[in-house]
């Protein structure tokens, strides 16, 4: 298989010491992750509360990672602008979540930033296909979002597959994303289905030998999905 495309790592903070974000964040790109990922959680959308713009802003003096904002709020388009100025890179909002989902694509580019979309474990991938001009990151959750370290759903390496086909087909250059019980065994899976950022919470901030050893361990198992025949 070539080994072409790029895999990147994004280390979720959902599993981080919530007291020291500057530590985690620092940590991770040490570790050469090229995204930090921030779960923003409302407690309506999702059941968990995380934290907002402030947080990511505060983040952002310690990190020179792209920051991957994924908003796991109700009414995204209602803070879209002060994350963009918080200095999220990419601020994804879920197609469940979006009632005017291309309006809302258009207003985080106009807002400076790279637009995703995420789309829940039982959401079709159809919801996206008149939008994927206006995209530049494509998230499939691989877990209900909500909480860190939960079980991978096996049922989505197919949808991880078709959701490569289904951008290569549009010729469109966004990123694959998948997020939710990533780790040294599913990497290898969801590469080989597409993916190209590989979110990673419990399994880098969890690791029993430090994010380092994470971080490493994922990017193993990424050189043995694009290596091997
Ligand atoms: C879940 C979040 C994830 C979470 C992943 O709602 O979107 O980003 O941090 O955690 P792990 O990698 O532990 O499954
Ligand atoms: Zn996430």
């Amino acid at each position: 298989m070539s080994s072409e495309a790029r895999v990147l790592i994004a280390p979720s903070l959902l599993s981080a010491d919530f007291a020291d974000f500057a530590q985690a964040a620092r940590a991770a790109r040490e570790a050469g992750a090229e995204l930090l990922h921030f779960d923003v959680m409302d407690g309506l959308f999702v059941p968990n509360i995380t934290f907002g713009p402030q947080t990511v802003q505060a983040v952002r003096h310690h990190s020179d990672a792209l920051f991957d904002v994924h908003l796991m709020i109700v009414q995204p388009e209602r803070y879209i602008e002060q994350f963009a100025q918080a200095g999220a890179d990419i601020i994804t909002v879920h197609a469940e979540a979006c009632v005017h989902l291309q309006r809302t694509l258009a207003q985080i580019r106009e807002c400076g930033a790279r637009a995703g979309v995420a789309l829940n474990p039982a959401t079709p991938l159809n919801v996206i296909e008149y939008v994927i001009p206006d995209i530049d990151l494509l998230l499939v959750m691989t877990v209900n979002p909500g909480f860190g370290g939960q079980q991978f759903i096996p049922e989505m390496l197919r949808k991880i597959a078709r959701a490569r086909a289904l951008l290569d087909e549009a010729g469109s250059d966004a990123w694959l994303e998948v997020d939710g019980g990533i780790n040294g065994v599913t990497t290898p899976m969801v590469v080989r289905a597409g993916a190209r950022v590989l979110v990673a919470g419990s399994s880098v901030f969890g690791h029993p030998e430090g994010v380092r050893a994470g971080v490493e361990e994922l990017r193993q198992a990424v050189w043995e999905a694009q290596e091997r025949v």
